[in-house]
């Protein structure tokens, strides 16, 4: 009898242990994301501070402590303390930095703020080459470029000293960063970027493409995501992750705080990245409320005597629900959700060979002998030869249905580059058909 118990026991304790308790565990679980906080170097000797950002969060954002201002408060004359303090804190504990931020209208010390011209051009990118190049191997994203778009319709450069040495102020900033510290993800971050379809966002997108089609170097976009009153959690959030990411970049979630942290739309948020699989992570912008840089708007997962807020419950849950790992099946094999009337295949991309301008793909369907198979390219790239398939496009021509056509399991296609020369071809799904439809 209680030897039945203690069996009984034995089980239950396994069973409960598969949920993860905190955010960075369950964000890690989710195709290895991070979920990290802005710090301030001034709170890591606050034991209640520390015993948060310890035990939740797996990556940080010194929150001002590597902006030029306090990196380089007189000319040439470097200062790190702070800085160092943090990366020190997060390394230590197995906690990733994003460095914020290399080149940016705003934080600037007085001498910079006072120069124009050439003298201001060589001085940021002395100071992004000498910053990235101190932190070179602790620092896994670099914010290199911070805000540097105007809000409202007009989709244009925000005006600033940096704006005035020249449009191509931003993708200088990268390649100094590039060759300061070539295994950096280099980002592009701003805020009033969530909704699809304003100016802002737009015109960040078509920045972003154009770095893609002509080799600027950029790993990423960083949504800083500080929602209030006037900008709200937009329903197309997810569009807008996702359509960065087809870009060729991630996207991560970078200062995130919400006006009296509602629940949904921190669960919103949440899930919308768990849905893009580029979206590799979310950071807060403080622990608790009282740590907030909008601490009257208690927009934070943790109030001010550190206690779980509801908005906390909610991300954690979130998370714990998403999918495991990995979020979304590796780019090469997709097996898909029977459709109604149909069932389901599995089809793998074989890569073929590889020319200057041009590259070549085969891919195999398993499960099924009658399929249809749907393949995304990344525009500009485009198919320009197929072989093996009967083949349609949708009207972006991005969009390839393939169906079988008697010939076998395997078809095969050609893709132009044209500039993009990372993107490969995804499928995104594989359906099991009863019949080849007949042609007309
Ligand atoms: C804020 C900090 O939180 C404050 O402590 C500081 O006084 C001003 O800057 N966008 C950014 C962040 O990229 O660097 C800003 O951080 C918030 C808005």
């Amino acid at each position: 009898m209680s030897l039945l118990l203690v069996t009984g026991t034995a089980v239950v304790v396994s069973t409960s242990a598969q949920a993860a308790t905190t955010l960075g565990a369950s964000a890690a679980e989710r195709g290895g994301r991070f979920f990290g906080t802005a710090v301030a170097a001034g709170k890591l000797n606050d034991s209640a501070y520390t015993t948060i950002l310890n035990r939740e969060f797996n990556q940080v954002t010194p929150e001002n402590e590597m902006k030029i201002d306090a990196t380089e408060p007189n000319q040439n004359q470097f200062s790190y303390g702070n800085a160092d303090r943090i990366v020190q804190h997060a390394r230590s504990r197995g906690m990733q930095v994003r460095g914020h931020t290399l080149a940016w209208h705003s934080q600037q010390p007085g001498w910079m703020q006072a120069m124009s011209g050439t003298a201001l051009r060589n001085a940021m990118l002395n100071h992004v080459t000498q910053v990235a190049t101190h932190f070179r191997g602790q620092v896994t994203w670099w914010d290199v470029v911070n805000e540097a778009f105007a809000d409202g319709s007009s989709g244009a450069r925000r005006d600033s000293n940096l704006q005035r040495t020249g449009n191509d102020w931003i993708e200088a900033a990268f390649r100094a960063a590039r060759t300061a510290d070539p295994n950096a993800k280099l980002c592009y971050n701003d805020y009033n970027i969530d909704n699809w379809t304003d100016a802002k966002t737009q015109a960040v997108y078509r920045m972003v493409q154009d770095f893609k089609n002509r080799g600027v170097p950029i790993d990423c976009v960083g949504l800083q995501s500080h929602f209030t009153g006037g900008s709200n959690y937009p329903s197309n959030y997810r569009t807008t992750l996702s359509s960065f990411a087809a870009l060729g970049v991630d996207v991560q979630i970078t200062e995130l705080d919400i006006r009296n942290a509602p629940s949904d739309a921190y669960r919103n948020v949440t899930n919308d990245c768990l849905a893009v699989a580029r979206c590799t992570g979310i950071t807060v912008w403080g622990i608790r409320d009282s740590d907030s840089w909008r601490s009257g708007e208690n927009p934070l997962l943790f109030n001010g005597g550190g206690g779980k807020k509801a908005a906390y419950d909610a991300v954690l849950a979130a998370l714990n629900s998403g999918a495991p790992n990995p979020t979304t099946p590796p780019p090469t094999t997709t097996p898909t959700t029977p459709p109604p009337g149909g069932g389901s295949c599995t089809a793998s991309v074989t890569p073929g060979t590889v020319w200057g301008d041009r590259y070549n793909s085969s891919v195999t369907v398993s499960g099924a002998s009658n399929w249809s198979v749907v393949v995304a390219i990344t525009a500009p790239q485009r198919v320009s030869t197929t072989w093996s398939g009967s083949f349609s496009w949708d009207s972006s021509g991005s969009v390839m249905t393939v169906r079988s056509n008697g010939s076998g399991n395997t078809f095969g296609f050609t893709t132009m580059m044209n500039g993009n020369t990372g993107a490969r071809p995804r499928i995104t799904s594989c359906t099991s058909v009863q019949s080849i439809s007949s042609p007309r």
